[in-house]
């Protein structure tokens, strides 16, 4: 027996063995090696937690409140001097920012990568890379450096997103402080724990999800090229923000500071069931409870003010020391599953698109990396400087409501960021 056929036996995936058959040489080879690089001990154990209740998985868990710093509450003095420790950092080279763009956006209708959706903002429309870009550059201008920036992509978006970058000529990015690196794939399993052939007749994978970034940034050689370039402080931010603000000095100055390896950026969350993640401890480690995964009452909780007592929503806007990303990425991050819809070709070669959820995807959390450390620096800024997220094709967090922020921004600070 070959040995993709032992692997397909001993895991219970036979069944592939039939789009073997019929599929030509080429397509043939594929698949085998394909199959070969499949992790199936892995796979087993992620199937076996599919069917996992949240509750279950939190149960036993100490959740608690985690403290945060309001950035407009400091006085005058500390936020200087939280300043000038960030701005000195960013000064000498130490800094670099990374965006996360692997994801599909499936969710806001766009046919191609997220960073090259057009928003209609004033006085002329903008590609989310676009407004990225320009933000490094205002920075590079005002600490007279070049900021690396690296880009992740995916299997899926890699090749869109790097011709876009270079037919847009980089929007005036030196192209040399540019790098791009691509995320891992995972299998997506039906709801019987088999593997899925794609339209391409191939095994059906999918992006791992953010919180393996880390472990590409191993992988891919980004901390390697940081540290040759004698970086220290790594922020990573999402590419679905028109406010996101990667270089913030006073982030910066309170995570150096407060002596800690990790630093965020927060908001106050508008209602108990807005769809973002919220800082909290869990078994006293800084965390994340994703929306997803919040029990109601929890997310519904206030405080003796009335405040949300979950209420500091992560909005991906999060530092690191070099080593901290080196640590985590040395580890081996939890994956979380989502039930959804996967078209996949069956055993007689049609193409089947479901209309419900039939099939798991397996995916790692970027927060689940706050975990390795004891303390978070948390910094409360404001939603109308640092958070307009584009999720959705129309709504909340859509195109229309991230112009309306951006535009409300710019209009108030012709002159730069605060
Ligand atoms: C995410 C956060 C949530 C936060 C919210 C704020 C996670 C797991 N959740 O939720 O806590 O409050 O944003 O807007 O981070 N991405 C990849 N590769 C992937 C998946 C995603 O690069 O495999 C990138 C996307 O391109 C995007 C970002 O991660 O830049 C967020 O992904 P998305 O799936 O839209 O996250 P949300 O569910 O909105």
């Amino acid at each position: 027996m070959e040995r993709y056929e032992k692997l397909l036996h001993d895991n219970g995936q036979g069944h592939i063995l039939k789009y073997l058959e019929n599929a030509n040489p080429d397509k043939k080879a594929e698949l085998i090696n394909q199959i070969e690089k499949i992790d199936f001990k892995q796979l087993n154990e992620l199937f076996k937690s599919s069917n996992r209740k949240i509750e279950e998985a939190q149960e036993g868990v100490i959740i608690e409140h985690v403290p945060f710093i309001d950035k407009y509450k400091m006085d005058k003095s500390q936020y200087q001097d939280l300043e000038e420790l960030g701005e000195n950092i960013i000064r000498s080279g130490k800094y670099a920012a990374v965006t996360m763009a692997g994801g599909q956006g499936t969710r806001l209708g766009h046919d191609g990568p997220k960073g090259t959706f057009l928003l209609n903002v004033k006085p002329e429309p903008k590609y989310l890379f676009q407004i990225i870009a320009e933000g490094l550059e205002r920075a590079n201008k005002k600490y007279n450096v070049t900021i690396p920036w690296y880009i992740m992509t995916s299997t899926e978006n890699n090749d869109r997103t790097v011709e876009f970058m270079k037919e847009h000529n980089y929007f005036g990015y030196s192209e040399k402080d540019i790098m791009f690196f691509k995320q891992g794939n995972l299998p997506i399993l039906s709801e019987q724990g088999k593997l899925l052939i794609d339209e391409c007749g191939n095994i059906k994978l999918a992006a791992d999800g953010n919180g393996c970034i880390y472990k590409s940034m191993k992988i891919d050689g980004v901390i390697d090229d940081m540290k040759k370039r004698g970086i220290e402080w790594v922020f990573i931010g999402a590419v679905d923000n028109a406010l996101l603000n990667m270089v913030d000095p006073i982030l910066l100055g309170l995570t150096i500071n407060d002596i800690n390896e990790i630093g965020a950026k927060s908001v106050v969350k508008v209602n108990p069931h807005e769809r973002v993640g919220v800082f909290c401890k869990k078994d006293s480690k800084p965390a994340v409870i994703e929306y997803t995964e919040i029990p109601e009452e929890m997310a519904e909780e206030t405080d003796e003010d009335g405040e949300l007592l979950f209420g500091e929503s992560h909005i991906m806007c999060n530092l690191y020391s070099i080593s901290a990303i080196e640590k985590i990425a040395n580890q081996k991050l939890p994956y979380h599953t989502a039930h959804k819809k996967a078209a996949y070709i069956n055993e007689n070669g049609e193409l089947i698109k479901p209309e419900k959820p039939n099939a798991y995807k397996y995916e790692a959390f970027i927060f689940d990396g706050f975990r390795y450390f004891d303390e978070i620096s948390i910094l409360r800024g404001r939603r109308e400087e640092d958070f307009a997220p584009i999720k959705n094709s129309e709504g909340v967090d859509s195109p229309e409501s991230a112009t309306k922020l951006y535009n409300d921004y710019w209009e108030k600070n012709a002159n730069g960021r605060m």
